[in-house]
């Protein structure tokens, strides 16, 4: 037996257990993001229940470069200015969901903000991050959720069926 630090990868996929048990845990972080976002109008696309596919799409103020590279790090969040954990005016302010997801499944986030002349995409395969590049989002963020749980197929096992986690997600909407 050898005691030793877990490598990052894995700290992540642990912890993301604890965040996105299912399709509508995810959908559930990605439009209270929207939602904090000041978006007016979100769109989400469920296939097989959100087993193979989930999409977000929102009107909100968007993330540049910089934001895009940060939002997928654990504990990055523009949600609590002060440290002040007394002063909680978003839904979120953990830093925690989009590198959950992006740790068990492919993520990938375009995004462009409303006073930036070009829009923004960056990808992570299963805790396995990319560098941003330019896209050509219009004003918002599209957030793109392929095949959750392939990085954590002991997960896959206690979804329901497609129904049922469509039905769960549509609930928790
Ligand atoms: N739809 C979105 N529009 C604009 N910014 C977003 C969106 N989703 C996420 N972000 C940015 O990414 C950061 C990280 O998101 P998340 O991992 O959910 O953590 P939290 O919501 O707790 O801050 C947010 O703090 C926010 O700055
Ligand atoms: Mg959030």
């Amino acid at each position: 037996m050898t005691l030793r630090r877990l490598p990052e990868t894995t700290v992540n996929r642990i912890a993301a257990g604890e965040v996105i048990e299912r399709p509508a845990s995810a959908v559930k972080e990605l439009v209270e993001n929207s939602l904090d976002a000041g978006a007016r109008r979100i769109e989400v696309v469920l296939r097989e229940g959100g087993r193979s596919l989930i999409v977000l799409d929102d009107d909100g103020h968007g993330m540049n470069a910089a934001d895009l590279s940060l939002c997928i790090e654990r504990h990055a969040t523009s949600k609590l200015p002060d440290d002040d954990l007394m002063a909680i005016h978003h839904l979120g302010f953990r830093g925690e969901a989009l590198p959950s997801i992006g740790a068990v499944a492919r993520l990938r986030i375009d995004s462009r903000r409303a006073d930036a002349d070009t829009g923004w995409a960056i990808q992570v395969d299963g805790g396995r991050v990319g560098s941003p590049e330019p896209s050509s989002r219009a004003r918002g963020t599209r957030v793109e959720v392929r095949d959750l749980f392939f990085a954590t197929p002991a997960r896959l096992k206690f979804l329901k069926t497609d129904r049922a986690e469509f039905g769960a997600t549509l609930d928790m909407i």
